[in-house]
């Protein structure tokens, strides 16, 4: 897997990082889900770079222009519910992808801290050949990316896949290296040490779908 961990470079993207972590600005839920939606646009800004393209030959009002065009099919997969806020925000540039949405929740079923992730929705078209953008806002154990993606097998296999998370935790970043493809891209925009007995990621943010819709 190829990492972009954009921690220790310094950009307004560190300003919205701050913004959701600090206790006395992320209780704010409508700044939080836009803060959200700006890490999504700026991640899937610098995934753009890597894309295809094809150059093409366009009419402006004056002229002709030769430009170079994206030629990828694109399929965006989020991760409900945090997911949301940054699927908009990666629509917000790439307005023409086709859409697909997951729901994977963690169950205890020992009553204990021990935890293992349930898939109950999936709606999604092919990815057969396709290029797959996985929405997952926080990347802790990796475990509900290990589900999603082994949900998502039953739609085809993609050409490529690129990961968009806000937070990882480096034991969910190791295991998403071992099951997904070498070349798998991973765009994050902070990498914290450690987790904590429930799985979260310290110090992290919390809970990031409470965040941004309010305790379930
Ligand atoms: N999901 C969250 O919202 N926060 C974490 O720290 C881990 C998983």
């Amino acid at each position: 897997m190829i990492v972009h961990d954009f921690s220790n470079e310094t950009s307004i993207l560190n300003q919205f990082i701050l913004e959701m972590r600090d206790v006395s600005i992320q209780k704010d839920s409508m700044r939080f889900r836009r803060n959200v939606e700006r890490v999504g646009e700026i991640l899937c800004y610098e995934m753009s770079k890597t894309l295809e393209y094809n150059s093409k030959v366009i009419k402006t009002p004056l002229g002709e222009k030769t430009v170079n065009a994206p030629t990828s099919e694109i399929v965006l997969c989020s991760i409900l519910r945090a997911g949301i806020p940054l699927h908009h925000g990666i629509l917000n540039y790439f307005d023409s992808v086709e859409n697909a949405f997951i729901s994977a929740y963690r169950y205890h079923p020992n009553g204990g801290d021990d935890f293992e992730v349930n898939v109950k929705y999936l709606a999604a078209p092919s990815i057969e050949g396709k290029t797959l953008i996985l929405a997952d806002p926080m990347l802790a154990t990796g475990k509900t990316l290990e589900n999603v993606l082994k949900a998502l097998k039953t739609h085809g296999i993609p050409e490529q896949i690129h990961i968009i998370s806000i937070i990882g935790a480096k034991p969910g970043i190791e295991l998403a290296a071992k099951i997904f493809p070498k070349n798998t891209h991973l765009w994050i925009a902070a990498v914290d040490n450690a987790l904590n007995e429930r799985g979260y990621i310290v110090p992290g943010l919390g809970d990031a779908g409470d965040l941004c819709y309010g305790p379930r």
